[in-house]
């Protein structure tokens, strides 16, 4: 069972050995600007990569403002600090998300509230969104959300982007703004990601990357803080330990973080930039190509949806049981070729098990049937002839 499966994927990669999910690769100029930064000794939190990899990353996705941090948790953090989360707080987000985004949100004190997902984006349901407020919420005079049951403030909304796959962002932002709710897009996965041709990550008050080893551009560990000009000066300011400009003195004006990413990390991010046209369209055609291969053989391959261009980070499938499922994990692992379960429910993990949720029938429909499939770019354009 899944032979075929195995034998198309190897043929992708051209391999007998073991397959990763997702690897980088370091096709450009990564090696000589790492060792610029060791020549120049700026190899840690100031130089003059850190910055151009801020500028280039604005331009490229369209923010007025882009600041890079230590890894995406960190910008996650940083990012519903700077959207007013205060301790006590809610923040609505999905069931069905990497462990981060949630923890994110306990760092600052707050808790989730889940909502669910949508069938074909995989992220948070504008439709469950609504629902959820329409029977928990009310909008009070002071302009706050709050939660009926008890007036807790309902602060922020944080969708995430699932494997590159946009959700609906106009009916959020649309949502969102009718009850007061502060945006901030957890886009860890999707860099480089349209929907109706704009970035990911540059719809809400806040977007956050990140640039960890497995994403499609890798700084080794990394993240960055999309936003606007005056947010984005508040977000160097925090999180470069809140020091203020002085020619030797040093004065602190607000507790800061130190979550600035080193210069010999940004050097790397800079490198991948200039490969990253090339990482979306290699895995846009493996996308592409798992699709028709998949077509008819009962896993059904996840699909961009309209008006979307995901970056297909994680190619994923989803199985028709739990049963099939398994099945898929162990005879490719078994067959080196390494493929993954999506995550367990957040709603599912002792740590937020006890937080406020909707219904979540499309999240626990997923967790039992989706796995990934590895998905690594193959930058030479040598796409094997079609299935
Ligand atoms: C959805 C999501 N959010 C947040 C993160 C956190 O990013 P990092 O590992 O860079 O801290 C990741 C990836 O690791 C992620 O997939």
């Amino acid at each position: 069972m899944f032979d075929a499966l195995i034998r198309f994927i190897r043929e992708q990669y051209r391999t007998d050995e073991f397959i990763p999910l997702h690897a980088p690769v370091f096709p450009g100029r990564e090696r000589e600007y790492v060792l610029q930064t060791i020549d120049s000794t700026f190899v840690s939190s100031v130089g003059a990569f850190v910055d151009r990899f801020e500028r280039e990353m604005a331009d490229y996705t369209g923010a007025e403002r882009a600041v890079a941090t230590v890894n995406g948790t960190a910008a996650l953090h940083a990012a519903l600090l700077l959207a007013g989360v205060k301790p006590g707080d809610l923040v609505v987000t999905q069931s069905l998300t990497f462990v981060a985004t949630c923890n994110a949100i306990a760092y600052c004190h707050a808790q989730p509230a889940f909502v669910d997902v949508d069938r074909h984006t995989l992220g948070l349901s504008p439709t469950a969104l609504e629902d959820w407020l329409d029977a928990s919420a009310r909008l009070d005079a002071d302009g706050l959300c709050r939660l009926k049951q008890d007036g807790r403030v309902i602060r922020a909304c944080l969708p995430m982007h699932t494997f590159g796959h946009p959700v609906e962002l106009d009916r959020l932002v649309d949502v969102c703004r009718r009850w007061n709710l502060a945006l901030v897009e957890d886009a860890a996965e999707s860099l480089g990601s349209l929907y109706h041709g704009k970035h990911t990550g540059t719809f809400g008050l806040l977007g956050t990357l990140s640039f960890n080893g497995n994403k499609i551009l890798t700084t080794g560990g990394g993240g960055m803080i999309l936003t606007d000009a005056a947010l984005g000066t508040r977000a160097k300011h925090l999180t470069t330990t809140a020091k203020q400009p002085h020619p030797y003195e040093f004065v602190h004006d607000e507790v800061g973080y130190n979550y600035r990413l080193p210069n010999l990390n940004a050097a790397l991010g800079c490198a991948q930039l200039e490969q990253l046209d090339r990482f979306v369209e290699s895995k846009r055609r493996l996308a592409d190509r798992y699709a028709a291969h998949l077509g008819g053989s009962g896993l059904e391959f996840v699909r961009e949806s309209a008006g979307c261009r995901s970056n297909y980070w994680l190619n994923a499938v989803i199985c028709d049981s739990r049963g099939q499922r398994d099945a898929l994990l162990k005879a490719t692992n078994d067959k080196g070729v390494m493929t993954r379960p999506i995550w367990r429910l957040m709603t599912h993990l002792p740590i937020y098990s006890d937080c406020l949720r909707g219904e979540l029938p499309t999240a626990e429909w997923l967790e039992a049937r989706v796995v990934n499939l590895p998905s690594s770019a193959l930058v030479d354009g040598d796409a094997p002839s079609a299935p």
